[in-house]
């Protein structure tokens, strides 16, 4: 039977400084010694991925490391943007693309989000790609018309063989710093829509393979309801990341709930 095993995120976004993303590395790494039944990434800033690499490998860590962004281009004239051939070469096997900084603070639209989203699969890299809707569009009852757009416009031409490789991070805008938490039901309504989405796309048993995460002020008080919810695959989380003990029972709650049988 497929099952999905929690996948819990920490985006550090830009914060840290070089000794601190050090620190924080050591401080997840140990605090999850021995720790089964999830996955975990970390995202910290381009300058300190090689720094955090050498300690998840020093420490024989199973944490994986993460880019919160990349380029779609392979190389060239490009000034200021990371290729994800360099960060293979440094050590990241995830990528984030759409993330809501990204689409509504930086300006990127669908096209660059899905081009980035389809050469992170295409290269073979795993890639989480965010989603969720602003405030207004919640409140006009648009969110899963706009999760859905954004699910189908981000994959487009991306093809049924690299989807083992994606997960989906639904992140409603409004709930992302803000101390605001979407509802655990909230959260389930909008991630069992976006699952019947994918299985509308790659077929039942693909949907049901592909983890779909919570993100928007997850903290260690409120993740397991939100982790237990059916289609809530374990979360994409922010603010809370940046505290070692803070993240680790975010992790350890995820990994309390255990996996999830397919549900379509
Ligand atoms: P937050 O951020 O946990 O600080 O709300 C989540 C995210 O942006 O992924």
């Amino acid at each position: 039977m497929t099952t999905r095993r929690p996948f819990v995120g920490g985006n550090w976004k830009m914060n840290t400084d070089r000794a601190g993303a050090s620190a924080l590395a050591r401080g997840v790494v140990d605090g999850l010694v021995g720790l089964q039944g999830v996955d975990v990434a970390v995202f910290p800033p381009f300058p300190y991925l090689l720094t955090v690499a050498s300690i998840l490998r020093e420490r024989g860590s199973s944490i994986r490391l993460g880019a919160q962004d990349a380029s779609d281009q392979p190389d060239g004239a490009l000034t200021g943007e990371v290729s994800l051939a360099m960060l293979r070469d440094c050590g990241v096997s995830v990528v984030l693309t759409g993330h809501s900084e990204r689409r509504h603070v930086l300006g990127e639209g669908e096209t660059i989000v899905h081009a980035k989203t389809r050469a992170a699969l295409a290269a073979d890299l795993e890639c989480v790609l965010c989603v969720g809707e602003k405030l207004d569009e919640r409140e006009a009852g648009r969110t899963n018309h706009v999760c859905e757009e954004q699910v189908r416009l981000g994959l487009r031409e991306v093809p049924p063989e690299h989807v083992d490789r994606l997960t989906i991070a639904y992140e409603p805008v409004w709930a992302i710093g803000t101390g605001r938490t979407a509802s655990p039901a909230d959260a389930q309504d909008a991630q069992r829509h976006i699952r019947g989405v994918l299985a509308d796309l790659y077929g039942n048993d693909a949907a049901s393979r592909i983890r779909i995460m919570y993100g928007g002020s997850v903290k260690a008080s409120n993740a397991r309801e939100l982790f237990a919810q059916a289609d809530v695959d374990g979360g994409l989380i922010g603010g809370a990341s940046l505290k070692a003990t803070e993240f680790v029972a975010i992790v350890k709650a995820a990994a309390g709930v255990g996996a999830k049988a397919a549900t379509l």
